[in-house]
């Protein structure tokens, strides 16, 4: 009853207005704030990307200053939420490790809870984005039984990452310059995509009023999956299993066939009908950064034939699937020495700060209001309690 449009998954449903990203699925565009994708990847940093999603607008030189200046202030981690990752086991998936600091990042900071402040907005959402790199170098830290790094503010936050994640107390960590940009473009690319099922899930928990790093805690459980963020964990794991591309023929079949619930990891998407642009660029990135390591992973060949076989095979071609984001990232990836497992918490790193974006956009709207969809009931009508003696 009641006059509700019933559209399941949101498929045809705006959830907000919003200002941040733009995409046009069917011709393959994406922009942040009006700036394409690809033009932000080839000469922008996280950074500044990060600014210009906060505030709108590209920073000057002095603003993205101050800006990285600020972010490096907050990227320590209180000291006993190191205890609090001793709490897990050291197998525990990087995600889990991340859903569960994050959220008890509320503990800590009681000061910035005040959500009509625009102020204590500002400083949650620093602290957000300052902390992840520290947040997931430290779940990988804890998964190899290595001690947690200290930040080095001296570093670029995403040189800073890598050393955090790579460094070793004993040793001197020299960043390597190619990989940091990779890295960094990786961020960019992650960075927003407007209202995926994470950010609704974020902008969802947060029109309740809740704490901002709750609700970045549920986007993280929501990006987890693996028709979600976790597709480019599970977009690796599938290409290690097809292994050499004799064997792509078959899984294009188990990938077709209705009755198999395979599905090719890294391919399709909800909104693009088109190539996912951010595929273009992490494609040309696998190149940059095999040659600065010197590597060649057999996968990419696998990849490229699995792509080229699929954009020529008429279910592909009618239902419009093309390589997403998480096609080729994992690639570079593990060039660089993730483990599958942590590639998901890359991902929400880079994400935060789009989260962070559209819940601040979500909170300053005027027009805001907790969201509460409506459903179709489908149970049964109103019956009689029967008492369990009788039943
Ligand atoms: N392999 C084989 N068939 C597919 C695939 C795929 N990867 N993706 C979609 N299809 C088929 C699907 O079976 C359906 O066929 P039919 O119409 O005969 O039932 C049709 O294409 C439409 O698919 P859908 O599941 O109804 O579309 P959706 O918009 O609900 O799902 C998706 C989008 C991304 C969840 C889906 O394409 C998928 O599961 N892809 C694999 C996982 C993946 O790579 N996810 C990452 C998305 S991009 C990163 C991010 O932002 O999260």
């Amino acid at each position: 009853t009641g006059a509700f449009t019933y559209d399941p998954g949101f498929t045809s449903t705006a959830s907000c207005e919003s200002s941040l990203t733009y995409i046009d699925g069917d011709e393959g565009v994406l922009l942040h704030r009006g700036y394409p994708i690809g033009q932000l990847a080839e000469h922008s940093s996280f950074m500044e990307v990060s600014y210009l999603l906060l505030n709108g607008e590209l920073p000057s030189s002095e603003e993205l200053d101050e800006f990285s200046y600020t972010i490096s202030r907050h990227t320590m981690l209180h000291e006993q939420l190191a205890t609090f990752y001793r709490g897990f086991r050291r197998d525990a998936h990087p995600m889990a490790i991340m859903c569960g600091v994050v959220g008890a990042l509320s503990a800590f900071y009681h000061d910035s809870t005040d959500i009509a402040d625009p102020q204590q907005r500002k400083i949650a959402s620093h602290r957000l984005i300052a902390k992840m790199p520290t947040i997931a170098a430290m779940a990988y830290k804890y998964s190899v039984g290595q001690p947690f790094l200290y930040p080095d503010n001296s570093l670029s936050y995403t040189g800073n990452f890598l050393r955090m994640t790579f460094g070793v107390p004993a040793e001197p960590y020299e960043v390597n310059p190619v990989v940091e940009r990779a890295m960094d473009r990786i961020f960019i690319l992650h960075a927003d995509h407007e209202q995926n099922a994470s950010t609704s899930t974020v902008r969802l928990a947060g029109s309740s009023g809740a704490n901002p790093f709750a609700c970045i805690a549920a986007g993280i459980a929501c990006l987890w999956g693996p028709a979600h963020g976790g597709a480019n964990e599970a977009a690796l794991n599938m290409l290690k299993e097809i292994g050499t591309p004799d064997k792509i023929p078959h899984y294009i079949d188990r990938a077709k066939d209705k009755n198999d619930p395979f599905r090719l990891m890294g391919f399709g998407h909800r909104v693009y009908k088109n190539y996912d642009p951010r595929a273009t660029v992490m494609q040309k990135t696998v190149r940059e950064v095999f040659e600065a390591l010197k590597v060649n992973d057999p996968l990419f060949e696998t990849a490229l034939q699995l792509e080229e076989i699929a954009l020529n095979d008429p279910y592909f071609i009618e239902k419009k699937l093309f390589p997403n984001v998480d096609f080729y990232s994992g690639i570079i990836l593990s060039a660089i020495g993730f483990p599958t497992t942590m590639f998901t918490a890359l991902f929400a790193l880079a994400r935060t700060v789009g989260w962070v974006a559209q819940w601040n956009e979500m909170i300053s709207d005027p027009g805001q209001k907790i969201g509460r969809p409506r459903q179709l009931y489908t149970g049964p009508t109103e019956r009689d309690y029967v008492t369990v003696d009788k039943r």
